[in-house]
């Protein structure tokens, strides 16, 4: 192997594929590996790195993997259910228990080199059910963390062995969200293992140019772009690679979209130099029909995907394209989220993910030459094209788009079971001075690498931000069943909280679309955009004050690659006019801004 590189095994946990981002990016080639290759795969490699994983440690039924492992002579790093299993296979236990999710510190217990240049408290980002209670006589801890909420410190949150070089975190360094984790991967990388850089970005880009070449051979290739970020970078990096008379583009307008938003794609894609090669249709009457009746997020979501590719392969037949690959822009995480890896939880499908688009796969009609990056990388590597900034850095938008955060409800709340966890949600609430009430209706969320469809909270009362975050963090934390927590901007805590029929319907996309527009333009207008990684608006079928209209929710995240998210405090005077802003629009009853880490929560709600 002419490079120094690290081996990274991927048992299924949402950030494996990031550990190998981040490990490329100190210029250390990392290679994902499965648990079950042979011992002799893992001989090129200087060091090894245990990834997270949705099955749990202490209970086991999963980890069979290549233990052999851990009998070479390089330094191995468990992360999450990685240090778990380091843990115990030396001679330590885990207990299922002790589980916390989103920030914490992390209290270091000496001096140690991977975490040299660090001080003696960092912040780091959990995900977990089970804990690391003892370790085994050759290991010592490292670290102990903290939870922001005031919750028990937990030992053993980082441990080690210099005489083994076996090390184990229960945090998340590969998140961005752990301040220095980058800082903590190099200094195993570098420090421990010892490995020289050698490897680049621009060397990625003439790779992926190449391999571009070599799969569509002399084909051309019919590429469904959405306009986002990430189609817009694939066609852009096709057309360089094919030269645009083999690239054709279809855009198609799903009736999901933004406010305006189809022209605006269009003409950015006519400028490409694509010309004659850019399509357009009209296809909302279809992608609604298709939703029609639908409640449940993943049904929505392959009804949707359905849709695109049915859409897809006639416009292909009537224009003649029959030989054309399909080139999709989906980037790492959409194959991750879907379950794409062996191990991994499917915690959504994505629109390019659906049953018809993986056959293709398999059988090798399928071009996505960003399937191995985050949008954070898409982005520098669209910089690189010489994409307008403003198209680079504009806020990521689902390919479902609004047919996601049009939430559905039957109409009974999904309430069974939520009389018992009542009064512990009202405790927590009293706990910050504020009122919490259980809203009937759920959407997607993620926790320890698993889907998680379950309530939200509403938290009434005025408080400051620290607070309304502490509160938001221990109940997701301390109540099972709870996975996200929303703070109610209008005056008072509603009486009830109805909950509605609903189904996605071209009025209620109207009036999402309408109120999407608001918050946008509120954003700009206080100059925090750029600020922001994304800001969803939800429409939520519930009716918070008798008026039989809807619950508007506001999700401004910060995030880098969109794995891990933060809620963002937004000025009082910006909330005060989305309040207003909102609450004028007909068919709103309330409005409330999300206050919800990923995890528990994920970005967009549904
Ligand atoms: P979540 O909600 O999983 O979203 O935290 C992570 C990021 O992915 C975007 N997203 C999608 N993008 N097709 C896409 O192209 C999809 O089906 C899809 N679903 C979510 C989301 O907006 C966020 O930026």
């Amino acid at each position: 192997m002419p490079h120094d590189a690290i081996a990274i095994i991927d048992f299924g946990g949402q950030y494996a594929h990031l550990i190998a981002t981040k490990v490329r990016r100190l210029g250390v080639l990392a290679e994902i590996r499965q648990p079950e290759d042979p011992i002799d795969a893992f001989a090129p490699y200087r060091g090894i790195i245990i990834s997270g994983s949705p099955s749990l440690s202490a209970h086991g039924e999963d980890s069979e993997y290549t233990k052999e492992i851990y009998e070479l002579d390089v330094p191995i790093l468990g992360l999450c259910f990685g240090h778990q299993e380091i843990a115990k296979h030396y001679g330590g236990e885990v207990i299922h228990g002790g589980r916390q999710w989103g920030p914490a510190e992390l209290h270091l217990t000496g001096e140690h080199p991977l975490f040299a240049g660090l001080g003696p408290v960092e912040p780091v980002w959990m995900s977990h059910y089970d804990s690391v209670v003892s370790v085994g006589p050759e290991f010592r801890e490292l670290g102990r963390s903290v939870t922001t909420d005031g919750g028990p410190d937990h030992r053993y949150a980082a441990i080690g062995s210099d005489s083994l070089r076996r090390y184990g975190f229960q945090f998340h360094p590969e998140v961005d969200d752990t301040v220095h984790g980058d800082r903590m991967i190099a200094n195993f990388v570098f420090e421990i293992c010892g490995c020289r850089p050698s490897w680049t970005m621009e060397a990625f880009l003439e790779e992926e140019l190449d391999r571009i070449r070599d799969q569509v051979g002399d084909r051309s290739v019919f590429l469904l772009a959405s306009g986002g970020v990430d189609s817009t970078v694939a066609a852009t990096l096709l057309a360089r690679a094919l030269g645009p008379e083999r690239v054709d583009l279809l855009h198609i307008d799903n009736g999901l979209m933004r406010k305006d938003e189809s022209a605006q794609v269009l003409e950015f894609f006519r400028g490409l130099g694509l010309g004659s090669h850019v399509h357009f249709v009209d296809a909302s009457d279809r992608f609604l029909a298709a939703l029609a009746g639908l409640v449940e997020p993943e049904a929505k979501r392959r009804a949707i995907g359905d849709t695109f590719i049915e859409v897809f392969q006639e416009e292909g037949a009537r224009l003649g394209l029959h030989d054309h690959l399909l080139g999709q822009g989906t980037i790492y995480p959409d194959t991750i989220e879907t379950g794409g890896t062996k191990r991994a939880d499917t915690i959504k499908t994505h629109h390019n993910r659906v049953p018809v688009v993986q056959e293709m796969l398999a059988a090798g009609r399928l071009v996505e030459p960003l399937g191995d990056l985050y949008k954070l990388e898409v982005r520098e590597l669209g910089e690189q094209l010489g994409i307008p900034r403003q198209l680079v850095w504009r806020h990521p938008f689902p390919g479902p788009g609004l047919g996601v955060r049009a939430l559905c409800g039957d109409g009974s709340g999904d309430i069974e079971g939520l009389e018992e966890i009542a009064p512990l949600v009202a405790e927590v609430g009293r706990r910050y001075d504020l009122d919490a009430e259980i809203l009937p209706i759920r959407s997607v969320g993620v926790k320890a690498d698993l889907r998680a469809y379950e309530h939200p909270v509403l938290l009434s009362g005025d408080s400051a931000w620290e607070s309304l975050l502490a509160a938001a963090s221990a109940l997701t934390a301390e109540v099972p069943g709870i996975n996200r927590c929303v703070w109610n901007l209008a005056e008072d805590a509603p009486a009830t909280a109805l909950p509605l029929p609903a189904t996605v319907t071209r009025e209620r996309l109207d009036l999402l679309r309408e109120a999407d527009a608001r918050v946008m333009d509120g954003l700009r207008r206080h100059g925090l955009y750029d600020e922001i990684w994304q800001c969803p608006t939800v429409l939520v079928p519930l009716d918070l004050s008798g008026n039989g209209g809807e619950l508007i929710v506001v999700r401004p995240v910060r995030s880098r690659r969109a794995m891990t998210a933060t809620p963002v405090e937004l000025p009082r005077a910006l909330l005060d006019e989305l309040r207003r802003d909102l609450l004028a629009l007909d068919g709103v009853s309330g409005v409330a801004l999300d206050l919800t880490t990923k995890p528990p929560g994920t970005i967009e709600w549904e």
